[in-house]
């Protein structure tokens, strides 16, 4: 049975994905949260398929009073990035599985409440909804990281992160996206696209040494805020492997389209072979042959599928308990990864990523 569900958000992003908690099998929405009531109607009106019926007169304000009129065991927050922190706490107080969408909080500060709040409730799931790990092609490529007659041990690798994006920095009736004014964001809303995808394969690095680019580029609405632009990382993984990561959001070029600039250019050097990706396109080498080779789907359009798959993965952790923990620890490690990666940047310092992973949860 569909596990009934409260959809937290209905912009224009948010709508999207209650699109798909619609469409997926294992969520059954039973009620909206905005705090803009009538422009949520009217969006949620608009949405099509079974399932839709009456929900437009199931919005309220806050998740306790949708939670006071509808039953409910999970929350999908998908509101404007500042009221994260808030509203997880809301939900998982209320005794409800959350899934909050990257980045689920701002600042350590924030994450720190989060961590408190899921501690005294450490039976429900929390999760940062990141959705570039559940296409086939970043499957393939966490399939060929983690099987046994991959690449063997991994020895190095890299990615590079290659987008043009214009973020938003406000204007009359218009609010400002976090992005632009919340120092940071980088690493917590574009790299962690691609890194994610790292954390899902590999799990946390042992060390990371991290660095911002320090750049304007007004045409983007990027003004210069710390860590908004863009940044570089080194990861050194427990074996000593090291891994480097290389993005920007001011990008000059679009070689190979939107979808595989946010999948990532991606090197995987192994004991026993190599892995080369570029969006769609995996190979993976041994002894100077290509071995294996695919062109998969990257990103769907507007991520829906994307979205659809990791709402039934998130359904399916909770009502079989498959993959909850890897689910749960990989997508919160993506969390404490980036904010390892700022802390690294701040301090210019190589930081040891489970001591500040201990001091931001414990
Ligand atoms: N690939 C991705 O994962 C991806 C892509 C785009 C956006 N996002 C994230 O999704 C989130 C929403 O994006 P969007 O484009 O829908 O934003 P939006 O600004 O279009 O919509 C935000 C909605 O949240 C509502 N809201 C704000 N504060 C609220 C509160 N306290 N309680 C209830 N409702 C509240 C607003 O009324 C609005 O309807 C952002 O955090 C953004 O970073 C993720």
């Amino acid at each position: 049975m569909a596990i009934p569900t409260i959809h937290v958000g209905c912009g224009q992003f948010g709508l999207g994905r209650l699109q798909m908690a619609i469409k997926c099998k294992g969520l059954e929405p039973v009620a909206c949260v905005d705090i803009d009531l009538e422009t949520a109607h009217r969006a949620v009106q608009s949405l099509q398929g079974e399932g839709t019926a009456g929900l437009a007169n199931r919005i309220y304000r806050s998740i306790t009073e949708a939670r006071e009129k509808n039953y409910a065991e999970a929350c999908l927050i998908y509101t404007a990035t500042p009221s994260h922190v808030g509203l997880v706490i809301e939900s998982l107080n209320l005794g409800m599985h959350t899934l909050c969408v990257k980045p689920m909080a701002c600042n350590q500060g924030e994450f720190q409440q989060i961590m408190k709040a899921h501690g005294a409730r450490p039976g429900l799931m929390l999760v940062q909804g990141q959705n570039n790990r559940w296409n086939p092609a970043a499957a393939k490529m966490r399939e060929w990281l983690r099987q046994e007659n991959g690449i063997g041990e991994m020895l190095g690798g890299e990615c590079r992160g290659w987008i043009r994006q214009k973020v938003n920095a406000g204007g009359p009736g218009n609010p400002p996206q976090a992005d632009t004014y919340v120092e940071g964001l980088f690493f917590h809303s574009a790299a962690c696209h691609q890194l994610d995808q790292l954390v899902a394969a590999k799990g946390l690095p042992k060390y990371v040494t991290a660095y911002v680019h320090r750049r304007s580029a007004p045409e983007l609405d990027l003004t210069g805020v710390w860590g908004t632009a863009g940044g570089q990382a080194l990861f050194e993984y427990e074996n000593g492997a090291p891994f480097s990561y290389t993005g920007t959001r001011a990008a000059h070029a679009d070689p190979f389209g939107l979808g595989s600039r946010w999948s990532g250019h991606w090197t995987f050097h192994g004991e026993k072979g190599d892995i080369r990706r570029d969006g769609g396109h995996l190979q993976m080498f041994r002894q100077g042959r290509v071995v294996d080779d695919w062109y998969l789907q990257d990103l769907h359009p507007g991520l829906g599928e994307d979205d659809r798959i990791q709402l039934d993965a998130f359904a399916d952790a909770l009502t079989t308990g498959k993959d909850r923990e890897w689910l749960q620890e990989s997508t919160l490690g993506t969390w404490i990864l980036m904010e390892a990666c700022n802390e690294s940047a701040r301090t210019q310092s190589k930081l040891d990523v489970n001591a500040f992973r201990r001091k931001i949860t414990e």
